[in-house]
């Protein structure tokens, strides 16, 4: 667990960079800083591995006042992930992971083999590990940076901007893949990023900080999205609330239509419909009336939200969501009239 206790930053000039940061990361748990720039994030980030001393205040981890412990062992500790990957530019893919390693003191064939678990954990192609930083592309070397950070396996993990420097479809396959990481290892994390949804898809809670470097609210996304505690947050979640807060709604009241028998690879749906299953059973196409056939649309998973139910209706050709198994085999129906209703229910437009 890592505790900030009213900690205050006031660089040299006169600067106050962070301003009576309290709060609590729990063990395993994934805390988000988010907020404009120069507001204090790097900086109160850095007071976790002594990078900054605090001004006032204390920094605990594990319990202990950091102040007293001597910084070098006490960051041995600390996977430290920065944007753009800060990568060792002359050494390679392999040499950059296993460089913390043989800093722990790791013997350069043990540092080399673990060097590759960790590249395998964050899913590098294993024949880039012999190429440079440069010849990398800007994900890739991210995911380097994530794997160098793991290599020690340190219980705490400082991240960052991570994902910034990647364009957005890449930030959302590392985003998926930190999930994934995270769910295994279960670190502590912090990560810090000016993207909201990003805090919102990541964090167990979130932290939105304002200029002059004060935390403004520490909740759960839900609450941030649902409930934001003043202007400023406000302004920072404001575009799309009503649509992301779906994401933390559950579809699973949302009435269900039964799939009738599969007949030479169709289940007839209604009067004017016909789902086609493939030999797997997963869903392959709608077919309509006169027999054309539309891609199916996205499934809403086992326990899925309703922002998946209507985007399963809203990206499919018939009127009907499909209910999946989570691996593209349908298990029931919903109808768009169900999840319209289910969307009013809870705005309180329909009681
Ligand atoms: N070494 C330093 N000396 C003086 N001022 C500093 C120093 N480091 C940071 N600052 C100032 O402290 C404030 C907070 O900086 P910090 O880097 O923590 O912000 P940030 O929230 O991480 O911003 P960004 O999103 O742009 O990375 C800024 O006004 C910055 O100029
Ligand atoms: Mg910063």
């Amino acid at each position: 667990m890592i505790t900030f206790e009213n900690a205050t930053k006031v660089f040299a000039d006169g600067t106050t960079a962070v301003e009576g940061l309290s709060l609590k990361v729990e063990a395993g748990t994934l805390t988000v800083f988010v907020g404009p720039s120069g507001c204090g994030k790097t900086t109160s980030m850095r007071m976790v591995n002594k990078m900054v001393a605090p001004t006032s205040g204390r920094i605990l981890v594990g319990g202990r006042d950091i102040a007293g412990l001597p910084a070098v062992p006490h960051r041995l500790g600390i996977g430290y992930v920065i944007q753009h990957g800060g990568l060792l530019p002359h050494r390679t893919v392999l040499d950059n992971v296993a460089q913390v390693l043989r800093l722990r003191g790791l013997r350069k064939r043990v540092a080399r083999a673990r060097a590759h678990e960790a590249i395998e954990r964050v899913r590098l192609r294993p024949e880039l590990i012999d190429r440079y930083p440069a010849q990398l592309s800007g994900g890739q070397q991210q995911r380097v940076g994530v794997a160098r950070a793991l290599a020690a396996d340190p219980p705490i993990l400082l991240m960052d901007e991570p994902f910034s420097a990647v364009d957005p479809v890449v930030r959302e396959e590392l985003q998926l893949e930190m999930l994934r990481i995270q769910s295994e290892l279960r670190k502590t994390i912090i990560l810090v990023t000016h993207d909201i949804d990003e805090a919102l898809r990541l964090g167990d809670r979130i932290a939105v900080f304002a200029p002059g470097g004060a935390v403004q609210q520490y909740a759960d996304p839900e609450t941030v999205l649902t409930r934001p505690a003043n202007a400023h947050v406000h302004a920072l979640v404001g575009r799309d609330q009503g649509y992301r807060s779906l994401a933390f709604a559950s579809a699973d009241a949302i009435p269900t239509l039964p799939l009738g028998p599969v007949l030479a690879g169709r289940i007839r749906v209604g009067e004017a419909w016909e789902l086609e299953v493939d030999e797997n059973g997963r869903a392959s196409a709608w077919i309509d009336r006169r027999g054309a056939r539309r891609a199916p649309g996205s499934q809403v998973p086992p326990g899925g939200s309703l922002r998946a139910a209507l985007e399963a209706i809203l990206t499919s050709p018939a009127p009907y969501g499909i209910r999946g198994d989570g691996s593209g085999r349908p298990t029931a129906l919903i109808e768009a009239a169900d999840v319209y209703r289910a969307l009013a229910l809870r705005n309180g437009s329909l009681r």
